[in-house]
């Protein structure tokens, strides 16, 4: 099939580059030119495992393509995918303009270039959306075409694995046409037997938002049974082993720590409380996982304060991993954010090593929290001399660190883990004292 992707962002460079490699042609868009030249030179623009090689292999093959040009997509594509940014607008709801202006582009190409065509909606959009870029392209054409919901379920750092072996694709469309052209497009990933549902389009706009909030209400759970087991003195290690067997709960996305962060689930959280409210009804439960996560984005900074007694001023803190999860150089809403503002003002110096981030954590970060730190090169290099350490990310690499070397090297064997990697004993058996979340602290 011809496919047109409209926008080279993190969707729609995974979009296009994995369906050009299963043997659909596809012309990508973007506006910024000197993007789409790096692309043409067969460069990935993102940090994304396993893309590199897919996206060599369908350039070396001529089946993936880049313009500036909407038109040049446009003249020859069956299906165009919309997988433009859609940021947080003034009042928390999803800011549609990038969109609707395609949408209008759209219509003025359709008259250009009569002929059906299906429209997808990929970005996460607010429930209506579909309908307002079909009214947006019919205000301008004609010509037969329809406007299909078609969310994303793609984790970074796992995007392309996801991507290939969808557990679901969810096509939200009443036209029988529209949805026998995706069913076809999407088969080859769902050999598996993994289904294709197609819904109306305001349910699958909805699902994404759901499926996102749901997720981010049971990390905000575990979140808060953590913090009750610091007080009752329980290890939430073993609480999630006791309910994650219950396959009602299920095992996956129970882990505790400090906080979600990302450019998804704080967004589209914050978006359908948006939109059930400006329908009438108050989300109250999306609520408190908004205030949660706020606090347990910086609940380690508390841990800290309560151990010194308040005296942190003068301290040398290293710091493990900036990203907001592993494998990602992606630092939106990281916990790492608000942990390093917040000791930077209390005069706290930091060290901080993070495999992929270092990069976009600058880019993101105010002066005054920069001039209290100072970036290095690897792992070991940030617990030399320092008197404590903290943990924001669990990069595989911080997972099995020499734990005799913290001793040696540290002026004080302080970790304060927001991520729970150590086994409890061992740390005991290294001499560390170990603050993690929601477990019993080692040698306090
Ligand atoms: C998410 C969704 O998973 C994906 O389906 C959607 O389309 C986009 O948003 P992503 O933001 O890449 O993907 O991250 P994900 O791996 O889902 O993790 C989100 C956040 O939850 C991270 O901050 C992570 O650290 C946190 N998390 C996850 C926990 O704190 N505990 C867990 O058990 C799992």
């Amino acid at each position: 099939m011809k496919i047109g992707v409209i926008g080279t962002g993190y969707v729609g460079l995974v979009t296009g580059t994995c369906f050009a490699d299963s043997g659909n042609d596809v012309i990508c868009v973007d506006i910024d030119e000197k993007k789409v030249q790096r692309m043409q030179n067969g460069e990935v623009p993102i940090y994304e495992p396993g893309l590199n090689r897919v996206f060599d292999r369908a350039i070396r093959e001529k089946r993936l393509h880049f313009t500036t040009r909407i038109e040049e997509a446009f003249k020859e594509s069956e299906i165009i995918f919309l997988c433009l940014p859609t940021p947080p607008g003034a009042n928390g709801q999803a800011d549609l303009s990038f969109v609707l202006d395609v949408a209008n582009d759209l219509g003025d190409l359709f008259n250009k270039y009569p002929g059906y065509k299906v429209i997808v909606n990929k970005s996460t959009v607010p429930v209506g959306t579909a309908d307002k870029v079909k009214e947006k392209i019919a205000q301008k054409t004609d010509t037969e075409f329809d406007v299909v919901s078609n969310p994303e379920f793609l984790r970074e750092g796992a995007a392309v694995e996801d991507f290939m072996k969808p557990e679901r694709v969810v096509v939200g469309t009443t036209s029988e046409k529209a949805a026998d052209l995706m069913t076809t497009l999407y088969e080859p990933f769902v050999r598996s037997g993994n289904p294709i549902i197609i819904m109306d389009e305001r349910s699958s706009e909805l699902t994404k938002y759901a499926a996102n909030a749901m997720l981010a209400t049971k990390i905000t759970f575990m979140n808060e049974i953590a913090n009750v087991c610091e007080k009752v003195g329980a290890n939430v290690d073993n609480v999630r082993r006791g309910i994650g067997t219950d396959t009602r709960i299920g095992k996956r996305f129970l882990f505790a720590g400090i906080g979600y962060g990302g450019s998804c689930f704080p967004k589209d959280v914050q978006a359908i409380h948006h939109t059930a409210d400006e329908y009438g009804y108050e989300f109250k439960i999306l609520d408190s996982v908004m205030k949660v996560n706020e606090s347990q984005k910086v609940s380690i900074v508390d841990k800290m304060k309560l151990y010194y007694n308040g005296n942190l001023e003068g301290k040398t803190v290293g710091i493990w991993g900036l990203s907001f999860k592993p494998e990602t150089d992606d630092i939106r809403e990281a916990p790492s954010l608000y942990i390093t503002e917040q000791l930077a003002k209390m005069g706290v110096s930091m060290k901080a090593y993070d495999p992929e981030a270092i990069e976009t954590f600058k880019e993101a970060s105010s002066d005054e929290t920069l001039s209290k730190m100072q970036f290095v090169e690897d792992r070991d290099s940030v617990i030399d001399g320092v008197d404590a350490l903290i943990i924001c990310t669990e990069w595989n690499e911080f997972r099995r660190p020499d734990m005799d070397r913290f001793a040696e090297v540290m002026n004080e064997p302080v970790i304060f883990d927001g991520r729970n990697l150590y086994d409890l004993d061992r740390a005991r058996d290294a001499g560390l004292t170990y603050i993690s979340v929601g477990r019993p602290s080692v040698n306090i």
